[in-house]
């Protein structure tokens, strides 16, 4: 595979600065060698910048990153290659996520969006407690009332809330509970992970993409582990997946062959401990992209 690593060094969609690092740890932990080591052929595209001063705050920076990063994601794709964004907070995705769109739509193609997550991120700004609008993403690319003047002149993007996939849910507000519910977004929270495991409802919703031709997007927020084994994000929720149910699902996204684009969000190296989460982000995208532990076919196990 074709890979473009793409940095977003994003925190102004948080109110817990630190985020703007996460690319250089990611790469400082070796994510680029890591991916060409298992034989992909990687460009680093280096860190975006958006066209907006720094000192902007609110929805117009989140525009101005939101338009650089799709136009990057939809470029990427264009050239049949596969886009990696790195963050940066959550609100990167405003961005990756209508890049594949804008993307699909072209192709004919339905966008499934996998979002492996202690959150829902489908606030509005009536609904959301903190104002933060990496609690967001989600409710605007469905097109949520008060997001307007986010994405390109113009320009609106519809992700249909059914194709996504909140995959990890364990913290959600009042108000966005009700919108989740009301616009039936896809969930396997963590309660059902306790009683199910990772694989049955993985497999179900990859089922569901391949089943309609579709574009898979992985939004991989960093807090959908347990803070044991990642602490370096400022939103750790207790509770989460373990490092083998990470990677296992990580291995079921690669042997499904239908992820087409990733984002890594939300790393926060200010508070991470020795670059520990940032090294075990790396080992899992090593997953995901093939890494394995022994090269054998994947064992076919009659599901039960
Ligand atoms: N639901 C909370 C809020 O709206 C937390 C959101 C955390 N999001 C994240 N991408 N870490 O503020
Ligand atoms: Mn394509
Ligand atoms: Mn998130
Ligand atoms: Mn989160």
């Amino acid at each position: 595979t074709r890979i473009e690593i793409i940095g977003a060094p994003i925190e102004v969609g948080t109110s817990e600065p630190g985020a703007l690092m996460g690319p250089a740890a990611l790469r400082t932990a070796g994510l680029v060698r890591t991916l060409a080591d298992l034989g992909h052929a990687v460009a680093d595209l280096g860190d975006v910048a958006p066209g907006c001063p720094a000192e902007a705050r609110g929805l117009p920076a989140v525009a101005a990153w939101t338009q650089v990063i799709s136009g990057r994601v939809a470029a990427s794709l264009a050239g049949d290659a596969l886009p990696v964004v790195i963050g940066g907070d959550h609100s990167l995705s405003l961005g990756s996520v209508d890049g594949a769109l804008r993307h699909c739509e072209g192709a004919g193609r339905p966008l499934f969006v996998l979002w492996l997550d202690a959150h829902a991120d489908f606030n509005t700004l009536e609904t959301s407690p903190s104002g933060n609008i990496h609690g967001m993403p989600l409710a605007a690319l469905c097109g949520e009332p008060g997001f307007d003047g986010l994405f390109a002149a113009g320009a609106r993007p519809l992700l249909d809330p059914g194709r996504i996939h909140l995959f990890g849910l364990r913290s959600i507000d009042a108000g966005e509970r009700a919108l989740v519910t009301t616009r039936r977004v896809g969930v396997t929270d963590m309660r059902a992970i306790d009683e199910f495991g990772v694989v049955a409802p993985l497999r179900r919703a990859l089922e569901q993409v391949a089943a309609a031709g579709g574009h898979l997007h992985v939004s991989l927020d960093i807090d959908f582990l347990d803070p044991g084994i990642a602490p370096g994000v400022g939103t750790t929720v207790p509770g989460g997946a373990t490092f083998r149910e990470a990677h296992l699902i990580m291995e079921m996204l690669h042997d499904s062959g239908l992820v087409g684009s990733l984002d890594v969000v939300e790393l926060n190296p200010f508070l991470d401990e020795r670059g520990r989460s940032a090294r075990v982000l790396v080992e899992l995208v090593a997953s995901l992209f093939g890494r394995r532990i022994l090269d054998r076919p994947t064992p076919v196990i009659e599901a039960v």
